[in-house]
């Protein structure tokens, strides 16, 4: 293995693989109706990557010190090979960390065969538990007592599961101290994000982040926090711990206390396009380029390059570029996998 430092010397560690563009979730912060509606062009077949191609392609990541692969969408779970896709990152190609990032809504059907398949870890979003601010969060009125079961059935076969909740003040911020009430009592570290200005259409507006300070506030009135240090470096999280022992939270501040010094991420769209940042427009075809005949070596060489000259650093320098009035086109969320 050769590992191989961006242009800030940040190695690549994990890998987010995006398996499919489509959702049965309609966020409206993430693939608002008016846009992601029945018109909208999503990828298919052969556009996308197969099995065998993905074994090659992470083959050539782990070649250069990739220890974790997340699966993301769109929503995962939506494509049926994933448990035979997570069966051959483990035994194949021996990955250390094999995580996966669902809206939870097939999860309760589905968690026995993605711990047998030999999933690590899962994290599972969920904005509210009242019905109405679920369905309003989802874009599709579905209530969380679906997501929740998938919770459960997950938790039975085994598996770790964090919960994420993107807060947007004005629209979920209530559901901060209900969510942290409920998740502790169950034990499960809960995991505020902030509401991001993720891709061109989710009518982001500053004024709708909750910033994770005041989160953390808000919690540590009602049952007192202390900081916990990263369980890894470069963990996206800040963790924070219950005094009186029932588990912890996350704060994932990508806008008010970004961590772009320590972001040894890299992203891969369904149809094969690496991502050096969440922020970006650009995507390389490393598809592309194992279609065209690349041997490993080549394949491996093509990412090393990307990665080595990679200047990336979007939400540290987000401030600095709102205020410029500056805007650039940016990937949409769903089909980076966030
Ligand atoms: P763990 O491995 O459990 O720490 O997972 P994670 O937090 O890295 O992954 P997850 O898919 O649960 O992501 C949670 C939130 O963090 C999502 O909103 C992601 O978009 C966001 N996120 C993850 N990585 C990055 C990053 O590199 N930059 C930014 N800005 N946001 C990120
Ligand atoms: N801001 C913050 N988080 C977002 N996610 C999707 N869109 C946004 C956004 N605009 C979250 C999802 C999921 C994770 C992968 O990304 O809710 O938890
Ligand atoms: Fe689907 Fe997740 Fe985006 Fe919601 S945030 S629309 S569940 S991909
Ligand atoms: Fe990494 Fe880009 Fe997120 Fe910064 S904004 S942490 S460089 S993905």
């Amino acid at each position: 293995m050769s590992t191989v430092r961006d242009s800030f010397q940040r190695p690549l560690r994990d890998l987010r693989i995006s398996v499919t563009d489509r959702c049965n979730f309609r966020c409206p912060y993430c693939m608002p109706r008016e846009v992601f509606g029945p018109g909208y062009a999503f990828l298919k077949d052969p556009q996308l990557m197969s099995l065998a191609e993905l074994r090659r392609i992470v083959a050539a990541f782990r070649a250069l010190g990739v220890e974790k692969i997340r699966l993301t969408g769109g929503e995962p779970l939506l494509r049926a090979d994933v448990p035979d896709l997570i069966r051959m990152l483990k035994t194949e190609l021996g990955v250390p960390d094999v995580a996966l990032t669902t809206n939870g809504w097939l999860l309760e059907k589905l968690a026995g065969a993605l711990k047998a398949a030999g999933l690590d870890r899962l994290n599972v979003s969920l904005d509210s538990l009242d019905p109405a601010v679920a369905g309003r969060m989802n874009g599709l009125g579905f209530s969380p007592e679906r997501v929740l079961r998938g919770i459960d059935a997950a938790t039975a076969a085994g598996l770790p599961v964090k919960v994420n909740m993107v807060v947007q003040r004005g629209v979920n911020d209530e559901e901060v101290l209900p969510m942290a009430d409920h998740f502790r009592s169950r034990g499960l570290p809960l995991r505020f994000i902030e509401f991001m200005d993720a891709g061109n259409t989710n009518h982001w507006s500053a004024t709708q982040v909750l910033p994770a300070r005041e989160i953390v506030e808000r919690i540590g009135a009602r049952w007192p926090l202390e900081a916990a240090g990263p369980a890894y470096r470069g963990e996206v999280a800040s963790r924070y711990r219950y005094r009186d022992g029932r588990g912890e939270i996350g704060l994932i501040s990508s806008v008010t206390e970004p961590f772009c010094k320590d972001c040894h991420r890299a992203r891969l769209s369904a149809d094969g396009k690496l991502y050096t940042c969440l922020f970006t427009a650009v995507g390389w075809d490393v598809l592309g380029c194992l279609r065209s005949n690349a041997s490993d070596s080549d394949l491996t060489d093509y990412v090393r390059k990307i990665w080595a000259g990679r200047l990336d650093r979007y939400s540290d320098d987000r401030s600095a570029l709102l205020a410029a009035g500056q805007t650039r086109p940016k990937v949409e969320m769903s089909y980076i996998g966030g």
